[in-house]
């Protein structure tokens, strides 16, 4: 049966959510689900905004035909060519032969790689120049490049003004029959979703990002549709004052992230002892992970969110601390910088990972490393208290002159 909810008037929602997928791109995990939205504009023309992710497809279809009511489908906008959007193009393609599928040169090109059925002579390529008339609704194009595929576009509806914002402004979450910002907590679980979302998923574009909103400022909003998680209407400034933190690489909190790697529970012991005197210092905001138990996405999604951060692992292999290194490969590959960061090593012969986590961060940009850094030898003894102490005053001072 099809389930669909009207978002304005004229413009019905007719996504769907997946709870049952346990990895988004078969990489973050996503216990509250994930949604894949979809809008159609019923007006002189009938329009519909990206499809959906194969997963999904008899709902999407079902909730496509009803919103229609009998009506044929006349475009496809097609703002994003990643499977998780665009995995129904066929599917309408053949169900309505007179649809004409409306995108750019490069969507028409991921259009052909991705189907074999020979979709050119319904293709209607638009530039950023092109405006699109439904009747009352006209749609105008922005180029979203790396926001976060090449071929990327957000449609402007200049009746009603509502950007189509493709990936921007989402986040993981199935919906809960709500679909709104503010029918929502949006301070909770939804928020840490959509900085895990964005951070994982676009944090390596921020430049592109950044032009992207520069594009949106320039766009009388009410309304913001974005392909996953909740439509924002009511606390547009909120999304977008955190998508200029997040794209611009500043900090949420003015606090220090403890990241650590433990084989045997002396390093982790080192990093509570550290977070103590840090409390102890009048620093409050703390957070403390086992890099080995928290999903990379995590991590990374913390990182962007504090200034500070404490790196403590064991060497191995003459090595730094695997579960270490794939956090601070993914950190890299984000391109999160602007990070004050701290050190610690332990080692019971050998010790090397703190040299090579600093060698490490000495390619990524604008990366601050905190003296003194800190050795430990096996086990936490009265000399390294005295390391800690020292380390947790330099943090403190930092964290305090920021
Ligand atoms: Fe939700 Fe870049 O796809």
């Amino acid at each position: 049966m099809y389930c669909t909810r009207n978002i304005t008037d004229s413009i019905v929602w007719v996504g769907g959510s997946d709870r049952r997928l346990a990895l988004f791109e078969n990489l973050f995990p996503i216990p509250r689900g994930v949604a894949y939205n979809a809008y159609l504009i019923l007006d002189e023309k009938t329009c519909l905004m990206d499809t959906a992710d194969a997963s999904i497809r008899q709902q999407f279809i079902e909730n496509v035909f009803a919103a229609l009511n009998g009506r044929p489908l006349d475009y496809l906008v097609v703002n994003h060519m990643e499977p998780d959007h665009c995995a129904n193009i066929e599917e309408l393609a053949l169900r309505f032969p007179q649809m004409k599928i409306v995108g750019n040169v490069k969507t028409l090109n991921f259009i052909q790689q991705f189907y074999q059925l020979d979709l050119t002579n319904r293709f209607l390529t638009v530039t950023e120049k092109d405006t699109l008339s439904l009747g009352k609704h006209t749609l105008h194009f922005v180029f979203a490049p790396m926001v976060h595929w090449p071929e990327v576009m957000m449609s402007y509806e200049e009746t009603e003004k509502i950007l189509f914002s493709a990936d921007a402004f989402g986040s993981f979450g199935a919906h809960n029959g709500t679909l709104f910002d503010d029918e929502i907590e949006l301070d909770g679980e939804w928020l840490a979703d959509a900085r895990r979302y964005y951070t994982n998923i676009v944090g390596k574009f921020g430049v592109q990002v950044q032009t992207a909103l520069k594009k949106a400022a320039a766009l009388d909003i009410r309304l913001i549709a974005p392909l996953h998680g909740n439509l924002w209407r009511s606390h547009i400034d909120f999304i977008l004052e955190k998508y200029q933190l997040w794209s611009t690489y500043t900090p949420e909190k003015n606090g220090a992230l403890i990241l650590y790697g433990s084989m045997y529970g002396n390093t982790e012991n080192a990093a509570n002892v550290l977070a103590f005197k840090l409390a102890d210092k009048g620093i409050r905001d703390i957070q403390l992970y086992d890099v080995s138990n928290t999903h990379v996405s995590q991590l990374i999604a913390e990182s962007f969110r504090y200034s500070h951060i404490v790196l403590a692992a064991p060497t191995y292999n003459n090595e730094i601390y695997p579960a270490m290194y794939n956090y601070l490969h993914d950190l890299k590959a984000l391109n999160l910088q602007k990070r004050t960061i701290a050190i610690m090593e332990n080692g019971t012969w050998g010790p090397l990972s703190g040299k090579l986590m600093s060698e490490f961060l000495q390619n990524i940009k604008d990366m601050t490393i905190l003296e003194p850094k800190i050795t430990i030898r096996s086990a936490l003894n009265d000399s390294s208290l005295d390391q800690l102490e020292a380390m947790a005053q330099s943090i403190a001072e930092s964290i305090t002159q920021r």
